[in-house]
C-alpha cells in the first residue's frame, strides 16, 4: 500500500492537528528546526517536572516533532543526517508516573522499535526489519534508528525519551557520500514519495497500543521483537 497524498506543509500540520484533536494520550509539539528532538525533549521534560513546572502537560506522553535537525544524534553521539522537509524526526517523552513505573529503557526501545516497523509495514508494504539493538533495516541498509534515553533529577528517573528517525523521502542525491552504502529511504527503495505526517501518526498509534500492553505483557512484547530480530524464527 502506498501512502495517500504527497504532503504540503499545511497538509502536514493539519494531519497533526486532526490527530491531536482526538488524542488524550499525546501532547504534540511541532518545530521547524531544532538541534535534536531528543535534546529538546530532555530539556522540556525537566521543565515539565511538577516540582519545577513551567508548562502544564496533562497527557501521559509529549511528542516533539521537527522538520529539520541541525544536530541530530544517534548512539555513541554519532551524527544522524537530518535534512529539512524529507524525513521523520520525533521524540516521545513518557513521564515516569504515566509509565506505571516502567523506566527500563530497553523495554521502551522494544516498544518503539515494534511500533516503527509495524507502522512502516502497514503504510508501505515494505518488509523492514529491526536490527539489534536499535536500527531499522531494509535490504542491508539502514532506513531508521531509535535512540532511547532516560531523564533523571537527582536519583529519580522522571521520564523516558525515545527518539525515532525514519528516512522517508530523501533521495540518493541528498545524502553525503559517507552514507551511500549504508543508508536508504522509503523513496530510494520504491521510487514513491510518502506522506510523512500519515506515517508519523501510524507510528504514534502503534506506540500507544504497544505501550499500554507493556504493563501487562512485557514478555509477549519481548518475544515479538525477538521473532522480528531473527527472520528465520518468523518463518518457522
Ligand atoms: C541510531 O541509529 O543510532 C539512532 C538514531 C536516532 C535518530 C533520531 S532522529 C529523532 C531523534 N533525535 C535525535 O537527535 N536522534 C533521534
Amino acid at each position: 500500500m502506498t501512502l495517500s497524498l504527497p504532503e504540503t506543509r499545511e497538509g502536514f500540520i493539519s494531519v497533526l492537528e486532526a490527530f491531536q484533536e482526538k488524542s488524550d494520550f499525546y501532547t504534540i509539539l511541532f518545530y521547524n528546526s531544532v538541534t535534536s528532538t531528543n535534546d529538546l525533549a530532555k530539556e522540556l521534560s525537566r521543565r515539565d517536572n511538577p516540582s519545577n513546572c513551567h508548562i502544564a502537560v496533562h497527557t501521559p506522553c509529549t511528542v516533539i516533532i521537527a522538520d529539520h535537525q541541525t544536530g541530530g544524534r544517534g548512539r555513541f553521539d554519532r551524527t544522524w543526517f537530518s535534512p529539512p522537509g524529507l524525513n521523520i524526526y520525533m521524540s516521545i517523552i513518557i513521564r515516569a508516573e504515566a509509565a506505571a513505573g516502567i523506566t527500563d529503557m530497553s523495554l521502551i526501545n522494544v516498544v518503539t522499535s515494534l511500533s516503527a516497523i509495524n507502522a512502516i509495514r502497514q503504510c508501505t508494504g515494505l518488509d523492514v526489519l529491526p536490527k539489534w539493538p536499535n536500527d531499522i533495516y531494509i535490504s542491508n541498509r539502514k532506513i531508521g534508528g531509535i535512540l532511547s534515553e532516560s531523564v533523571s533529577m537527582g536519583q529519580r528517573v522522571i521520564s523516558c525519551v525515545t527518539g525515532i528517525g525514519v528516512n522517508v523521502n530523501m533521495a540518493f542525491e541528498h545524502i553525503p557520500e559517507s552514507l551511500w552504502h549504508k543508508a536508504t529511504s522509503l523513496f530510494m527503495e520504491t521510487g514513491s514519495t510518502y506522506n510523512r505526517a500519515e506515517l508519523l501518526v501510524a507510528i504514534l498509534e502503534a506506540f500507544q497500543t504497544l505501550h499500554c500492553r507493556l504493563a501487562d505483557d512485557p514478555k509477549g512484547l519481548i518475544n515479538e521483537w525477538a521473532m522480528e530480530l531473527c527472520p528465520l524464527m518468523r518463518h518457522n
